[in-house]
């Protein structure tokens, strides 16, 4: 039990030590901080045309004319950027508008952020703090495999609460936690930046028999699943439990920008966003991005996104019968293509991009220490000819 569950213990100096010199080959080789322009739907690099393979955007509503009409309309009227003025003292119209849709269309209370990772460090100190537990601190939990966003706030819960850390999916460490310490909480993704889901269903049963709440970060499985776009984590409850809180990003495949936290209807979420730091600092979520993001909410209002939905799955299947993986067969659009050392992935990223590919070569500290690969994302607008040429390529370079 010991080493299966450890105080939280940051080491940020020794991360960026080991990670220093992967960055600067990367860099050196020009495979990270592109300078591009888009054109159509490809990047383009002073002359060079590519597609990029790692855009979050995975239904590809950020480009639909429902997106920029909504944008073009706000420009049209006259709208300021923003109010210039904390949300909390005065809202703009169009964030109530927003926040009211997602209530109704997901029948759950709905505070939008400027992206995921504020709505993580707004929430969970406000959860270490025992503002949700009558000042009774819990303990906070973290899955050693959640996004760093939700990690590098739990320095701020250490310093309030009993702060742990355990590895992905040890259920059974999670439930002596919940037998021994009345108020738990548990901070995961839903689904991971690298691909694969955490053991939602077994989480879910661990809520039915301890007082443990649960924080899943649902940046990448917003929009791409449920009928609405719900994700993987609202069609599990009927009543939305006061126990789940949702964080969500709309930078990926919801189409806009910005993000949200996703809670029970039982909360007041104004006093919420009062009390929980960035959520109430002076800058809001600008018009423009709630214009895309009205625009975005059409598309899941309507329904539409079953479609996009469907077709992004024919595009994985497209490309899961050819190129075998970890995460072949899983609905999550993020795939990762092994390599053997920097220097090999290095190689093979540059091999791809120079003939019209980005993959995201991925390394520590994306991915654990002497761990490398490429990441591909696959996307519901990319073409049949667009996925079967990087098959081919990567065909080329497997060995
Ligand atoms: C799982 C996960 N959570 C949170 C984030 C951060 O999202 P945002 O860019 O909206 O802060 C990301 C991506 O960067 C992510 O992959």
């Amino acid at each position: 039990m010991e080493n299966q569950v450890r105080p939280w213990k940051g080491n940020l100096g020794k991360m960026i030590q080991f990670s220093k010199k992967n960055w600067a080959l990367m860099h050196d080789s020009s495979l990270i901080y592109l300078t591009a322009k888009a054109k159509g739907r490809k990047l383009v690099e002073g002359e060079h045309e590519f597609i990029n393979m790692v855009s979050c955007d995975y239904l590809g509503i950020s480009s639909l004319a429902v997106v920029n009409n909504e944008i073009r309309r706000i420009l049209d009227e006259d709208m300021p950027v923003n109010l210039s003025v904390s949300s909390v003292r005065i809202q703009s119209s169009l964030l109530k508008d927003v926040e009211s849709r997602f209530e109704n269309l997901y029948d759950i209370k709905c505070l939008i952020s400027l992206s995921a990772s504020e709505a993580s460090s707004a929430l969970l100190p406000l959860l270490a703090s025992g503002y949700f537990h009558d000042f009774d601190k819990p303990v906070m939990v973290f899955d050693k495999q959640a996004h760093f966003s939700l990690k590098y706030i739990a320095p701020i819960c250490m310093n309030e609460t009993l702060t742990l850390e355990i590895d992905k999916d040890n259920m059974q460490a999670l439930e002596i936690i919940c037998r021994e310490n009345e108020n738990v909480v548990y901070v995961t993704d839903s689904v991971y930046s690298l691909g694969g889901e955490s053991a939602i269903d077994a989480i879910i049963e661990l809520q039915k028999k301890y007082n443990l709440y649960v924080v899943f970060d649902e940046a990448h499985s917003t929009s791409i699943y449920g009928d609405h776009g719900e994700g993987l984590i609202r069609p599990k409850y009927k009543e939305f439990p006061k126990e789940t809180f949702i964080i969500s990003s709309f930078n990926k495949a919801f189409g806009a920008a910005g993000g949200a936290i996703f809670m029970s209807k039982e909360y007041n979420k104004h006093e919420i966003k009062t009390l929980a730091g960035p959520l109430g600092w002076s800058q809001c979520i600008s018009n423009p991005v709630l214009a895309a993001i009205k625009g975005a909410l059409t598309v899941h209002e309507s329904g539409y996104v079953r479609e996009l939905q469907a077709e992004l799955r024919k595009k994985l299947q497209l490309f899961d019968e050819k190129i075998k993986t970890k995460q072949s067969g899983s609905l999550a659009p993020i795939r990762i293509i092994p390599t053997k050392s920097l220097e090999d992935t290095k190689n093979k990223a540059k091999f791809l991009f120079e003939n019209g590919y980005y993959l995201a070569p991925v390394y520590f500290p994306i991915v654990p220490k002497d761990t490398y690969g490429m990441r591909v994302m696959l996307r519901a607008d990319l073409q049949i000819q667009e996925i079967d040429k990087l098959i081919l390529l990567l065909g080329e370079i497997n060995d």
